[in-house]
């Protein structure tokens, strides 16, 4: 066995999975090679000091049998009160993270920003202390991302000048420890210890729990991984730490993984099969969030502090949301797809379905605005969009991801829609939700791809004129469905081109939806200074378009007489007087609240 390949084994089955009697022996074989070898598991600074010779000797000790038939049988979802027993071969204060600094750095999508708050949510009560500065970090976390070559690209470049770091540390300090956390842990597991000797800890999306382990592994100068994938993992009882305390927002992750297994996607192979939270966890995190206090940088003169204004519910498939915790939710209703719309899998049955869960969430704080992402297309039954339209504080805003305008393009995509279909579902969305806003994902230059493809993909723009789009080359990945059966024979300079002509159209056709918003009076929620100039302010309306307006005083609604400065949690009403492709700029009128506001578009 390749020493690498030992510790993978050994630090896999120590997730406590069904393979956790195979990690002492493995660990034991691991040894034995790096006593034979020098290309060894350990790195470098491994001999440093009697403590770890101590822990070493401890591994050699290795967990009993019943240990393994213990965690074996233990329950995944543990209360996050509860403390970790730790690992036979580590002693509990080695667990701890004594006060050392971790600096969290995240790549790619918000499930990943979520996925950093859990992670460090984990951390933190292991007691390791948080830090912005790189300089004075003591574990380098990178939350990472494989969704497109490019993405990987920078962890590969940022792992370089880290090395550097990690290569000047001087010797009085502890050793400096780096880990790659999320899909490319998933996606390359041993290929990053391989290619990349400093990276010591690797963790895929369904392991943060084990990160003290890991790290403390680490501390002894080993490599240490778990990429396990779960089916069951939520994290439903890991409350997110909030990075930036005066953010008017935050987001939820009501569910991990997808079944889509769209072609072109690697998400079903780095965060694994789709599950949902259980409903109450989720619930009582909204509650928690609405409670939690906005320290704006100035205390405002009225509302006095404000619990969090808005909920962004996360997941890789939102809307095909489904807890079937509850046993008496199991029923046998199949489910309900948009029409025209199929599933590359067995259709599920049962269970709490999103609209339950939207109505739910939009009652606990009428003040609080729910968004949600990324949906697929497919999951939009009548229910969900009546709620939609009926509830004040459930944004008008729907992702709606169409990746190609070509029926023969996403047949190939294996998206279960044509364009027919995706059409339909479009013109039902606006006559459900007058004044929704809209926005969606496509590719340029899938496999296959002719010029008559691209251009249809062009109408599709020109048709639904969205208001937000995210437009991409298309990068093969392996694993997927298109790595093994299609051809990726789009040359890389078509495929910019037909990305630059989809960016000018979408950004011609989103001006235009935009400017119908001038004056409009739309509500938004005010988030803090304009990056741009200090006596602008920023927010977002209910479609989250940003928009700019001087900082000026106002009348506040609920307190006639009284002139106000908008702070951020604020809901301000903003007449619109001109949009460009991404901002609406306008004046403020008054601050409100979202129940009281009387916008007109
Ligand atoms: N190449 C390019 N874009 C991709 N996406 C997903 N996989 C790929 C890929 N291999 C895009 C899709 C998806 C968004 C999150 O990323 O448009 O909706
Ligand atoms: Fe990827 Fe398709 Fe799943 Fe979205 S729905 S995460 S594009 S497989």
């Amino acid at each position: 066995m390749h020493p690498l390949q030992c510790v993978l084994q050994v630090q896999r089955s120590l997730g406590w999975g069904p393979l956790a009697s195979v990690s002492w022996l493995s660990l034991r074989m691991c040894r034995a090679h790096s006593s034979l070898s020098s290309t060894t598991c350990p790195s470098p600074e491994r001999q440093e000091d009697g403590a770890r010779k101590d822990f070493s000797s401890r591994l050699a000790t290795g967990p009993t049998f019943q240990h393994f038939l213990k965690s074996a049988s233990a329950p995944q979802e543990k209360l996050s009160s509860e403390v970790e027993d730790p690992p036979p071969y580590l002693m509990m204060d080695e667990l701890l993270g004594r006060e050392r600094k971790v600096y969290l750095e995240t790549y790619g999508c918000q499930m990943n920003v979520n996925d950093t708050e859990i992670a460090w949510s984990i951390l933190q009560k292991s007691g390791y202390l948080r830090t912005s500065n790189l300089q004075e970090a003591d574990v380098i976390l990178l939350v990472t991302c494989s969704i497109r070559e490019k993405a990987e690209q920078t962890i590969w470049n940022r792992l370089h000048q880290l090395k550097a770091l990690k290569t000047r540390r001087p010797r009085s300090r502890v050793p400096l420890r780096i880990g790659i956390l999320g899909c490319m842990a998933e996606r390359l597991k041993e290929e990053i210890l391989n290619r990349e000797k400093m990276v010591d800890v690797l963790a895929g999306p369904d392991a943060y729990r084990d990160l003290p382990r890991l790290l403390a592994v680490a501390e002894s100068g080993q490599q240490a991984a778990n990429v396990l994938l779960s089916l069951d993992e939520t994290y439903a009882d890991v409350m997110p730490v909030q990075t930036s305390p005066s953010a008017t927002s935050a987001f939820v992750s009501i569910m991990r993984g997808c079944d889509n297994m769209c072609s072109y996607c690697i998400v079903p192979f780095t965060r694994g099969r789709e599950r949902s939270r259980p409903v109450a966890s989720i619930l009582e995190e909204v509650k928690k969030l609405s409670e939690q206090v906005i320290r704006p940088p100035q205390p405002p003169k009225v509302l006095g502090l404000q619990g969090l204004k808005e909920v962004t519910l996360l997941g890789q498939n939102v809307n095909s949301f489904r807890d079937n915790s509850e046993v008496q939710f199991n029923n046998a209703v199949s489910t309900n797809l948009s029409r025209g719309f199929a599933t590359n899998y067995k259709a599920k049955q049962g269970g709490l379905r999103f609209a339950h869960l939207l109505d739910q969430v939009s009652r606990v704080d009428p003040e609080m605005r729910i968004r949600f992402t990324s949906p697929h297309p497919k999951d939009f039954p009548d229910e969900v969009l009546q709620l939609i339209h009926e509830r004040d504080n459930i944004c008008k805003q729907i992702h709606l991801p169409a990746q190609s305008g070509s029926s023969r393009v996403l047949e190939a995509m294996r998206r279960g829609y044509s364009r027919e279909a995706y059409v339909e579902l479009v013109h039902h969305i606006k006559e459900s939700i007058p004044g929704v806003s809209l926005s969606s994902d496509f590719i340029a230059g899938f496999c296959g791809e002719t010029e008559e493809d691209h251009v249809q993909t062009v109408s599709l723009l020109r048709e639904v004129q969205y208001n937000m789009g995210f437009l991409f080359a298309y990068s093969m990945r392996q694993k997927t469905r298109a790595y093994h059966r299609l051809k990726d024979d789009v040359p890389e300079e078509v495929k910019l081109r037909r990305l630059e002509e989809l960016i000018t159209v979408f950004r011609e056709e989103a001006t235009k939806a935009n400017q119908m918003s001038v004056g409009c009076t739309q509500l938004v929620l005010v988030e803090g200074l304009s990056k741009r100039s200090a006596t602008d302010l920023c927010g977002r309306n209910d479609g989250n378009l940003k928009v700019i307006f001087p900082d000026a005083d106002m009348e506040d609604v609920n307190n006639p007489g009284l002139r106000v400065r908008a702070q951020p949690g604020d809901y301000v009403l903003v007449k619109i007087t001109s949009a460009s492709s991404q901002t609406l700029r306008g004046h403020v009128l008054c601050r409100t609240t979202l129940k009281d506001s009387s916008a007109n578009c």
